[in-house]
């Protein structure tokens, strides 16, 4: 779906069409901070670095995230046991269901969600259960709905709030329920905190770690990418239950060797230095002002939009009539803009389209103001 959009765009700047707006990528536009940049320089000079690193990260990178651990959740980690790098959390999330499913066990997959949950379930050869999220339940599993023998059957369970694509966080009561859920029914649960730093009004996600039995209940996974705007460096870790953790290393070490010792160097820049500086709240006072201008727009024209409480994502229901396919071509075709149909998240996407904010302010300004207008052609709705 993404590739044939992308094949457009190309095919479109080809043509000279220099005006597109880009909703569709969830890869933060601006730099890596310096500091980072210089410290893998500075790493990657030294010989001792050009060696194959160790499977579970360097101790001095675990013992940062251990420390950040603390510093941001208040929570105790063992960098020893508790805590594994990883090549973008992305890599994590996929080969845990390697580690967990055997054949004809149930995983259970958030619909719409990040594709990587449902893609490692169907290479561990798990059977894929789709769990909706819709606006009627919150964007929340119904864990309720699952029968006895699903329950049964369920090895693994993926939640991720901040949620990518819908831009909500879980209430608390939310996760101590999914807590006792996967506890009871010795389910793993893997919390994918991808947006543990994108959040908006000072409302600070909670990382699964801080819930009581969230530990014994599953792992945590952790990424650069957002954060520090680092998505290309692909660093990310799993934190959290020991046993999680080794079951995890065991298929890692089959497939990788490691991630380049200055890319943990530059992990432990971000996590040291960049994360005592203001450049956490610069960012998010930055998508927060993108966020703001989307959402003003939407209400200006009557379209009901969710406001996001976090990560750098919109959720917004198409016109009556339309798929999320084809509107998401028509915004391309007559607009310029790039989105991301939502059905490239799960069928339960349909009638949405999903926009990334990680672009500068101009072209968030001129990118709603033509969604806007497509919507206000389409379905007829008055500006206010
Ligand atoms: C919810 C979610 N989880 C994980 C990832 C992957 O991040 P990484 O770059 O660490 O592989 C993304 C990337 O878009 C994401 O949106």
């Amino acid at each position: 779906m993404f590739s044939i959009l992308d094949e457009k765009v190309y095919k479109y700047r080809e043509m000279g069409r220099t005006d597109i707006v880009d909703f569709g990528k969830a890869d933060p536009d601006h730099p890596t901070p310096d500091s980072i940049v210089k410290r893998l320089q500075e790493t990657a000079a030294d010989p001792e670095n050009h060696h194959y690193p160790a499977f579970r990260g360097s101790l001095f990178l675990r013992q940062h995230i251990a420390k950040y651990y603390k510093e941001r959740f208040g929570v105790d980690v063992n960098p020893e046991t508790e805590v594994l790098a990883l090549l973008g959390s992305k890599e994590g999330l996929f080969h845990i269901s390697l580690a967990y499913l055997q054949r004809g066990d149930i995983g259970l997959v958030p619909d719409p969600s990040f594709p990587a949950y449902n893609d490692g379930v169907f290479f561990a050869g798990g059977d894929i259960l789709r769990m909706p999220l819709t606006k009627q339940n919150g964007y929340l599993p119904d864990l309720d709905a699952l029968t006895a023998e699903q329950r049964k059957r369920a090895k693994i369970l993926f939640l991720n709030y901040p949620n990518n694509p819908t831009g909500v966080l879980a209430p608390p009561a939310y996760m101590k329920k999914a807590i006792q859920f996967c506890t009871d029914n010795e389910i793993l649960l893997c919390y994918d905190h991808a947006y543990a730093e994108t959040y908006f009004d000072g409302n600070k996600p909670k990382s699964l770690l801080e819930f009581e039995g969230g530990k014994a209940a599953g792992v945590e996974f952790f990424t650069f990418s957002k954060s520090f705007n680092m998505a290309g460096w692909r660093l990310g870790a799993a934190v959290g239950n020991e046993e999680v953790i080794n079951s995890l290393l065991v298929v890692q070490s089959h497939i990788n060797s490691g991630i380049f010792a200055p890319i943990q160097f530059a992990g432990v820049e971000a996590l040291e230095h960049v994360t005592h500086t203001d450049f956490l709240d610069q960012q998010r006072a930055e998508y927060q002002r993108r966020r703001d201008y989307a959402v003003k727009k939407f209400q200006e024209i009557g379209w009901d939009v969710h406001k996001p409480e976090a990560t750098v994502y919109l959720w917004v229901p198409v016109p009556k009539g339309s798929t999320s396919m084809d509107f998401a071509n028509l915004l391309l075709d007559d607009y310029s803009v790039v989105v991301a149909p939502g059905t490239a998240f799960g069928e339960t996407g349909e009638g949405y389209v999903r926009i990334s904010l990680t672009t500068e302010y101009v072209n968030v300004e001129k990118g709603i103001d033509r969604i806007c207008a497509a919507i206000v052609k389409l379905a007829g709705v008055t500006t206010h």
